[in-house]
């Protein structure tokens, strides 16, 4: 298997600036080592480019529409490309903004080649705020909306068909922050959402077992971490942390579990603030709970 890693250096969706950073940090942390580790192929297609952050307020609702359109198109060409040549791309974000390019390449590939679709959600928020709804404007908090057809038109219309994907396609965990606007969006599209009370009630064992229910062999599974889905206290550069998330035992379970289905095709690892990281520890810990992801275990030797 071959790994695309495609860098995605923005914060133009996210409400503090430094995801930016994301991508080199990840690098630093030892990224491809750890993937070559794992005996895969790596091309690391270096950052792509894009317009810079301007800082400014929301237009209607929206906080930098231009920059995340133009950004977006960048991260769907890529993953479009990768996916094109049969490799594994993996989004280094950036913010989770990207996720609508990324998930909209994935969706269309899923079309072209027959294959179902299913999209995991690692993430403390829904990301499902719309322009009208969203307490911010800023458009991280936006993706899951625009991917199911609902947002500017520019965002929800990358690939050819709107909405990109529906909702049964995706299964959301971690969810600890969802905006008022937001719980009648996730009910009225019927999204599925383990949030933390389903997983401390259930355990995150039964949780993974749920939302990777129904895949078979014909399904491309792709999987949207948003590194604020883990607690704070193991991963604290994230730019909106949200107390009282999965602990490390927990998220390694979930990537063992996904590791197992040997369905894993594209992946986004986004949010990922250096500025506010100590020591680079949160991309330390992503590094660590990718190499479980790609199959990393501690007696089975593969
Ligand atoms: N719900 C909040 C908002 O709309 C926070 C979103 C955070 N999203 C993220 N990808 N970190 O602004
Ligand atoms: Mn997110
Ligand atoms: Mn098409
Ligand atoms: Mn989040």
């Amino acid at each position: 298997k071959t790994i695309s890693l495609i860098g995605a250096p923005t914060d133009v969706g996210a409400s503090v600036k430094g995801a930016g950073m994301g991508p080199d940090a990840l690098r630093v942390a030892g990224l491809n080592e750890a993937l070559e580790g794992r005996h895969l192929k790596v091309i690391d297609h270096g950052n792509l480019h894009g317009p810079a952050n301007p800082w400014e307020q929301p237009v209607n609702g929206l906080r930098h529409l231009k920059e995340a359109i133009d950004w977006n198109q960048a991260v769907y060409d890529a993953v479009d490309n990768a996916l094109q040549n049969g490799h594994i791309p993996m989004m280094l974000g950036g913010d989770h903004c990207l996720a609508i390019g990324s998930i909209s390449a994935v969706a269309e590939h899923c079309r072209r080649v027959g294959k179902k679709l299913r999209v995991l959600w690692f993430d403390a928020h829904a990301d499902s705020n719309l322009s009208t709804i969203s307490p911010t404007g800023n458009i991280h908090g936006m993706p899951v909306a625009c991917l199911m057809g609902h947002g500017p038109k520019e965002l929800i219309s990358y690939g050819g068909h709107t909405p990109a994907m529906k909702p049964d396609e995706i299964r959301q965990i971690g969810i600890r922050s969802v905006d008022a606007g937001e719980k009648k969006f996730i009910h009225e599209m019927g999204i599925q959402v383990y949030d933390m009370r389903y997983i401390d009630e259930y355990g995150m064992r039964n949780v993974m077992s749920s939302a990777l229910a129904g895949i078979d062999s014909n399904t491309h599974l792709h999987v949207s971490f948003d590194m604020d889905c883990l607690d704070p206290a193991i991963a604290p550069g994230v730019g909106t942390a949200v107390l009282g998330g999965p602990t490390y035992r927990e998220a390694q379970l979930c990537m063992e579990m996904i590791a197992d289905t040997g369905l894993l095709a594209s992946l986004d690892l986004v949010e990922l603030n250096p500025a506010l990281d100590l020591r680079n520890q949160t991309a330390i810990l992503a590094v660590d709970l990718i190499e479980s992801l790609f199959g990393k275990s501690t007696l089975v030797r593969m």
